[in-house]
């Protein structure tokens, strides 16, 4: 459904995708992980279209992009960073303008489809309001509504739980899942890794321009090969796995078990207590935060010298890093840390890039009020 080989975006002498090869098939719930200003947003820019590869390929549902871009995007439904929408007009008024724009629909069944649209969604109650008086959710269900105008063979979503709260994410994920097995094929970028954890079968992380890791989530998820056992005797427990136990943490255990079943059954027939079992298995958080480095609008010491000599991405290790200590991390191709502050010198023409980059500082929070701080900042550069 998307294929790109060696897709590459350069603005000026900063290198913000570098040779991206993804692989999303039809089916797929593909989550695109990566820290901020990995580039995940600039590669769905050239997937839609919306602004050059510097080079390399891109073919969605089978075609190259952008060349046949009026008959890919009207399979195609998107919602890109803070969608854009007239903010004096209400959310109604708004689909059926894109409605109308949009490739051939029928005039007369466009209520009808703005109103199934609203309804999946959750704002089939909306009222005239403007949408400059919407929440940030709402504006989030509006910009999702939009992308789902004509039911698409193709979503392609950046970041489509931001601002929603966690009832919103929810029915987000049920909607995805809903469109997902009526025989729409996903691909979103996110932050929330346990969403994506639970949503997708497929999963993508791109690191400073890189793609570092594509596989299938139950691939990368696979069982350790150990067994997390919780017993409300865990001392008898201990004794009786002795040698097994890797790892002890008050009643829980740790244990080295390629057989789970086995194990229990051993448990229970020398009549310990079992409260919990289970095969362990690496969580995506774990995953991602070994994989990938710090966020690139994170402002750190100016790096020292000599900070082109950095590690490669795959081993630099973040995550419970101490934020104000460690080395910078520095940008690509000589970039400082904050490559993404550069005003939008380079802002291709007709982007509904919301305002500043700055904007995007407290994206990488994982709470629902810091991303409500720094996406209500988008909603400023929307007009
Ligand atoms: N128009 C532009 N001009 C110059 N640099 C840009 C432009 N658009 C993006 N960049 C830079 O490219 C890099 C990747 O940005 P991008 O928005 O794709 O990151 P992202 O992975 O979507 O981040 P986030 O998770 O914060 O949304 C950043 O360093 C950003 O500053
Ligand atoms: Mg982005």
């Amino acid at each position: 459904m998307i294929v790109t080989r060696s897709l590459t975006k350069r603005f000026g002498s900063f290198l913000a995708v570098d040779q991206v090869s993804l692989d999303v098939r039809e089916g797929d719930r593909y989550g695109f992980l990566g820290p901020n200003g990995s580039g995940k947003t600039t590669v769905i820019r050239m997937l839609l279209g919306l602004v050059y590869a510097s080079s390399g390929q891109i073919e969605v549902l089978g075609q190259p992009m952008p060349a046949s871009a009026a008959q890919v995007l009207a399979q195609v439904g998107s919602l890109v960073e803070g969608p854009a929408a007239y903010r004096h007009l209400s959310g109604r008024a708004n689909l059926a303008l894109i409605d109308a724009a949009g490739p051939a629909g029928g005039r007369r069944s466009r209520q009808a489809r703005i109103g199934e649209a609203l309804d999946r969604v959750g704002l089939a109650g909306i009222d005239n309001r403007a949408v400059a008086k919407y929440s940030l959710g709402m504006r989030q269900r509006l910009g999702l509504a939009a992308a789902l105008l004509r039911t698409p063979r193709l979503l392609i979503l950046d970041e489509p739980a931001n601002g929603l709260d966690p009832r919103g994410i929810r029915e987000m994920r049920d909607l995805m899942t809903a469109l997902n097995e009526a025989g729409t094929t996903i691909f979103l970028s996110s932050h929330q890794l346990s969403e994506v954890e639970q949503l997708c079968s497929r999963v993508g992380i791109i690191d400073r321009g890189r793609l570092i890791l594509q596989d299938d989530l139950a691939t990368l998820q696979a069982p350790t090969g150990r067994v997390v056992i919780r017993s409300s005797d865990p001392g008898r427990m201990a004794a009786a796995l002795d040698g097994q136990v890797q790892h002890r943490d008050g009643d829980l255990l740790i244990v080295a078990a390629p057989d789970p079943a086995a194990l229990n059954a051993r448990l229970v027939s020398a009549g310990i207590p079992v409260d919990e079992l289970r095969p362990e298995r690496r969580s995506l958080e774990d995953l991602v935060l070994s994989l990938t480095s710090a966020g690139a609008d994170r402002v750190d010491r100016p790096a020292e010298a000599g900070a082109e000599a950095r590690p490669p991405a795959r081993a630099v290790q973040s995550g419970g890093a101490d934020q104000s200590a460690g080395p910078v991390q520095p940008g690509r191709a000589g970039q400082p840390v904050g490559a993404d502050q550069p005003a939008g010198t380079d802002q291709p023409a007709g982007t509904d890039q919301p305002g500043g980059p700055d904007q995007k500082t407290g994206a990488d929070q994982k709470a629902g009020a810091d991303q409500k701080a720094g996406a209500d900042q988008k909603d400023g550069g929307s007009r």
